[in-house]
């Protein structure tokens, strides 16, 4: 039986953090060994806000080597480079003009991303998730492992595939296959560590918000340190009054790899004070052999460009022919 096919990506557009890896890549590395998995690094999508051209390049890679550095087995998945397989910007320009413009307005991220930007919003930035609608249709996978904040996108993503195949499918005969969301119960939503009900975000101004990935042990420390919390002695999860409560247990029962039960049994009767080295000890513990990693994968030379090409080989094998059934159903010569 072949196996069911997973696609996911992440922006190239900063340090990953604590969100990305909990959200994302630690549930690709956890399910890789059951599916056929197809993992991008979004560059097209990186430069729908001002970015520095001298960078791009650099931060792909760098995303790359922290997909294998967390554990992604090339034996199972095909990492590439999401504009070395052109039929993504094509594929992107079809749905295009077949997706109602009031459908995009509608997208949250638009709006918190839009407000930032002020006048020189590009139109890509509202367009931007009918991009990810094809980055997931050119692979038609089974499931789309994502954090919370993407869901959306994929509830559009599954609304154009509707709207296309009643257009362009024969009754009973879709033409493109529906993929599923794939959100994780614990982790999906890791919040910021200076307010518990902010998102934790690259983009976030103050880094203090964050734990990057690559973040020095004194670092994690001195952030740690720093996050914001409560007056209350006592530690549990789950009282909507103390988000930042429920984000640091979550974070500690992941990062030391204990149970939820064992978490609130551990902090019942914990104050902040006594709690806070645990997390950086167990949030240093937990990056270290993926930091150890990801250096070593930099410090090889010409390693990630042979990833990286295989990959752009693999993506296309699938990519292409998808796009080629996708032109004939709208009616394309594709012939010549
Ligand atoms: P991006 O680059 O913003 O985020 C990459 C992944 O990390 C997850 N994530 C989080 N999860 C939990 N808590 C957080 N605080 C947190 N912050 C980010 C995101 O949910 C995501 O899974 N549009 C996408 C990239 C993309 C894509 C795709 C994803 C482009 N095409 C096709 C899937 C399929 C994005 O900007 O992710």
């Amino acid at each position: 039986m072949t196996q069911q096919r997973i696609l996911s990506g992440i922006q190239p557009t900063g340090d990953l953090h604590l969100g990305n890896y909990l959200g994302a890549i630690r549930n690709w590395v956890d399910i890789q060994e059951s599916y056929d998995s197809f993992l991008f690094m979004a560059d097209l999508h990186a430069i729908t806000v001002p970015h520095d051209p001298s960078k791009l390049a650099e931060n792909t890679y760098k995303v790359a080597a922290m997909y294998l550095a967390c554990g992604i087995d090339l034996n199972h998945a095909t990492i590439f480079v999401q504009s070395h397989v052109p039929a993504h910007a094509e594929l992107a320009w079809l749905f295009m003009c077949i997706t109602p413009l009031n459908w995009l307005d509608d997208m949250v991220q638009f709006k918190e991303k839009a407000i930032k930007q002020g006048e020189a919003v590009a139109a890509g930035l509202l367009t931007y998730p009918v991009l990810q609608a094809a980055d997931i249709m050119l692979y038609e996978p089974d499931k789309v492992p994502v954090g919370e904040d993407q869901k959306q996108h994929l509830e559009l993503t599954r609304d154009i595939v509707n709207s296309f195949n009643h257009r362009f499918g024969k009754p009973k005969q879709p033409v493109l296959k529906l993929p599923e969301p794939m959100i994780r119960a614990e982790g999906a939503r890791v919040m910021s560590l200076t307010d518990g009900t902010k998102k934790m975000s690259k983009s976030d101004l103050s880094d203090l918000s964050r734990i990057n990935l690559l973040d020095p042990p004194d670092l994690i420390q001195t952030k740690i340190k720093k996050c914001k919390t409560d007056p209350i002695k006592g530690l549990t999860f789950g009282d909507p009054e103390r988000p930042e409560c429920n984000n640091l247990l979550t974070l500690y029962m992941l990062m030391s790899g204990k149970s939820k039960d064992e978490v609130a049994a551990e902090c019942a009767e914990m104050g902040w004070g006594q709690f806070k080295p645990l997390l950086t000890e167990a949030t240093i513990a937990h990056l270290k052999p993926i930091q150890d990693k990801y250096y070593a994968i930099m410090n090889e030379p010409g390693y990630l460009e042979s990833v990286l090409k295989d990959g752009k080989e693999k993506a296309e094998a699938i990519a292409n022919p998808t796009l080629l059934k996708v032109k004939k159903a709208m009616g394309y010569s594709i012939s010549v």
